[in-house]
């Protein structure tokens, strides 16, 4: 049970004083009776609320996917540079949302926001093994025996020992290649960083799924849609998806 004035305020009515003076002016009825108090508790899953005479679509959490752009950081604020936040429309701000985990600032692709914490906590956590995988070109040539490393698993410059990754080989050259790489970590930088142990650069860096999802290509850079209901349910199985296929791919 929440207060009215303060669901009314979360769903971007307005501030909690505008959202008082809605309910002063008859504007919202509860289960048809027109509301008299703002400081009425009520539970939003249960009674029909109502302002100006429409149903308010009530809910406590969104899920967006975003197709990330280069130049932007995932973070809720920032001095200086454009946020992810500052890029998802108005409508979804009130909700408070964050990005699950970080890309880099010149890193681009898919990035789930939320505002769940529990189902962030989840997907962020090495322990259910989410595969994260990019699409990335290197400035060098890339080989078998690069393959090999990342699947006994890459020594980072700070010591670190990653957990097997795959890599896979789209085309190589001695001017460059592209490859597709698969990680359950999110370290710092990793994916750089494991091309870095290897002498080599990564030169673009796209996130293009995570765990179940992928990123919807008619979204063009910077734009962001709701996740649909079954891939919000993907995502919230994948533990039990993780049980069940285990490494698969190593
Ligand atoms: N690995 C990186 O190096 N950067 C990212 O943004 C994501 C993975």
């Amino acid at each position: 049970m929440e207060r009215l004035d303060k669901i009314l305020a979360n769903l971007g009515y307005g501030s909690r004083k505008e959202v008082k003076a809605l309910i002063k002016n008859k504007e919202v009825e509860i289960d048809g009776v027109i509301a008299k108090d703002s400081s009425m508790l009520i539970d939003p899953e249960k009674s029909e609320i109502k302002v100006w005479g429409d149903v308010v679509n009530y809910r406590k959490y969104i899920y967006l996917m975003m197709n990330k752009p280069d130049g932007v950081v995932s973070a809720t604020f920032d001095k200086y540079d454009e946020t992810v936040i500052d890029l998802i429309e108005d409508e979804y701000k009130v909700f408070n949302p964050f990005p699950v985990g970080r890309l880099d600032k010149d890193t681009v692709g898919l990035l789930l926001i939320t505002n769940d914490g529990e189902l962030n906590h989840k997907l962020i956590s090495p322990k259910w093994h989410v595969d994260k995988v990019y699409y990335a070109e290197i400035d060098k040539a890339v080989d078998e025996n690069d393959v090999r490393a990342f699947e006994k698993g890459i020594i980072l410059d700070d010591g670190y020992k990653c957990m097997p990754a795959k890599l896979e080989i789209l085309n190589s050259g001695r001017d460059g290649s592209e490859v597709k790489v698969t990680i359950q970590e999110g370290k710092f930088h990793q994916v750089k960083r494991m091309f870095n142990s290897l002498n080599k650069n990564v030169v673009y860096l796209k996130r293009i799924s995570f765990g179940p999802i992928k990123l919807d290509e008619n979204l063009e850079e910077g734009q962001s849609r709701e996740l649909s209901k079954e891939e919000v349910e993907m995502l919230k199985n994948i533990t039990s998806q993780v049980k069940n296929e285990g490494l698969s791919f190593i």
